[in-house]
């Protein structure tokens, strides 16, 4: 923390968000700077740019900024904190596709704007993923960001490609521009607190790595699931659907930091190798077997709620799943034969993102009848809407009669840290602001989650025909469920208890 403050002291910061009138940087980018200002976590020579090509100044800007940031903001906003904020936001109009010359003069108004020469230049990309290729080649050819500078730095949200291919060449068009270690691929999950939080459980607590293997653990679930539909953003869910938008970035995530080697140190590259080795390992799925082991879906209408084909944009007969529910498979020898259960959706029951790790259960003694059929030890760990950990385990109930029951053992961030967990975007730019990539995916972490989301893709065309199968505001296809009863399991639905009179879900 304190070689932090000393190196926030000495450091100055650009920031530039192409992208400045958009959706994301009103409702994510902006509450978050703001945020990192008022806790002081910026340095004291810091400068927002926010790069449009809507024609306004920077009062008409700031005062957008303002209703944004009160309006997303996750505490209520301070008026001192605030003035303090707009002092450091400029507006800057430019066309960065049609007009390259205006790039000159973006480099001109740095040249006199910025006074330290080790300035950080934050450059972040929240702009059309088809431009992020010709903002970076551009970036580069007029100086604003030079190749090798480890000061000058870009944030590129997702989607990074929209396949393997797509990807590959992008990836080539920025290298040619930057260097990796100055490339920052968003990935928001990775930023979240209890994502951040599962290395620190797994090599933090002697009582789990002895068992997180295919020897103590039956299975693991990962679910992340949304009461909304597609929310205004028709255009883009069709070229994404459910594998681009969730899959093939959160869901792989996820994955990886569960199921990765505990890497040798926890800098950024040895946890990022580590992930990678896990990504490498997914067992790929071929079209015979593919339709076994997912699940596609895509939702109808519901009580009072449209169906995806009804929503704007979205073609009248689309064929684009907005639920997915798969077994996968690690295949190494930690995880032989563990599968590992994903699913996804959007317009579901509920809004949950969530870990599930079931233990095996013990064999059963003839003897030790009271404890015949107890249910199995489950590690949950909740990432949104309540943060926090919550351990399922079988103990005596109170009384002179032996009876077994289940007792949670429960973790809730919310409850001891409330108001402070911060967003997933304030750590992300801080961290780059930083220089550590760890909270980035690196490229071939990237390639291999394309690798197995193709090879999903095109598969069970039987499943799609029959879209949409499931109504909004519900659990989602039956065929999900009957996936697992197959195999003798269920989806666990793990609902955080309340503390001290406080529910996760307030
Ligand atoms: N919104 C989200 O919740 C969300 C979540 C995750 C990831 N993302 C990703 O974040 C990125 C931005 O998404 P968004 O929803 O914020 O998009 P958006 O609302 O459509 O904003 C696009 C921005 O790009 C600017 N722009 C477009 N063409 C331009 C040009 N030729 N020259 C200058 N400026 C130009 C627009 O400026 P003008 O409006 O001034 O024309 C606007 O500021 C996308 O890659 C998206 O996939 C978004």
């Amino acid at each position: 923390m304190s070689r932090r403050k000393n190196a926030k002291q000495q450091e100055a910061l650009t920031m530039l968000i192409f992208g400045g009138t958009g959706d994301l940087t009103h409702r994510k980018l902006l509450p978050a700077l703001y945020h990192l200002m008022a806790e002081d976590r910026l340095p004291q020579d810091v400068r927002i740019i926010a790069i449009g090509r809507r024609k306004k100044d920077d009062a008409g800007y700031r005062g957008e900024a303002e209703v944004a940031i009160a309006q997303h903001s996750r505490t209520g906003v301070d008026g001192k904190q605030m003035a303090r904020f707009l002092e450091r936001l400029f507006y800057y109009q430019m066309e960065f596709i049609k007009e390259p010359d205006s790039y000159r003069g973006l480099w001109e108004f740095l040249d006199r704007e910025e006074e330290a020469a080790d300035t950080v230049r934050l450059f972040f990309l929240a702009v059309a993923p088809e431009h992020f290729g010709p903002v970076v080649t551009q970036l580069h050819e007029h100086g604003l960001a030079e190749y090798g500078n480890p000061r000058h730095r870009v944030m590129i949200e997702k989607p990074f490609g929209s396949d393997l291919d797509s990807a590959r060449e992008l990836n080539r068009t920025i290298s040619q521009a930057l260097l990796e270690r100055q490339v920052y691929r968003i990935d928001h999950y990775l930023g979240k607190e209890m994502i951040r939080n599962i290395l620190a459980i797994r090599f933090g607590n002697s009582l789990f790595e002895p068992l997180w293997n295919h020897h103590h653990i039956d299975n693991i679930q990962i679910t992340s699931t949304e009461t909304l539909g597609v929310e205004g953003r028709g255009a883009y869910y069709e070229q994404a659907g459910i594998l681009k938008d969730m899959l093939q970035n959160h869901l792989m995530q996820m994955l990886a930091l569960i199921t990765m080697e505990p890497p040798v140190d926890l800098a950024p590259e040895s946890v990022r190798d580590e992930k990678v080795k896990a990504l490498r390992s997914l067992r790929l799925f071929d079209q015979e077997s593919a339709c076994q082991h997912i699940v596609l879906g895509q939702y109808g209408p519901g009580e009072e709620m449209p169906g995806y084909r009804q929503e704007e944009e979205i073609s009248p007969d689309s064929r684009v799943p907005t639920y997915i529910a798969l077994e996968a498979h690690v295949d190494n020898f930690r995880w032989g034969g563990v599968p590992i259960y994903i699913r996804s959706g959007k317009r579901l029951d509920r809004r949950r993102t969530q870990i599930v790790v079931e233990f095996k259960r013990l064999p059963g003694v003839n003897s030790f009848d009271t404890f015949r059929d107890l249910p199995p030890n489950l590690l949950v760990i909740e990432v949104q809407p309540a943060e926090g950990m919550y351990f399922q385990i079988n103990a005596k109930r109170p009384g002179n009669d032996f009876i077994m029951e289940r007792v949670e053992l429960n973790y809730s961030q919310r409850n001891q840290y409330q108001g402070n967990v911060p967003e997933a975007y304030e750590q992300l730019i801080l961290e780059a602001f930083h220089g550590n990539s760890s909270l980035f995916t690196r490229w071939d972490e990237l390639e291999y989650s394309w690798r197995f989301t193709q090879s999903i893709e095109g598969t069970c065309q039987e499943q799609v025909a029959a879209f949409p199968n499931y109504a909004s505001g519900s659990r989602g296809p039956e065929a999900a469920d009957q996936m697992l009863s197959r195999a003798g399991r269920q989806w666990w639905e793990i609902e955080l208890p309340c503390q001290n009179g406080h529910c996760p879900a307030d």
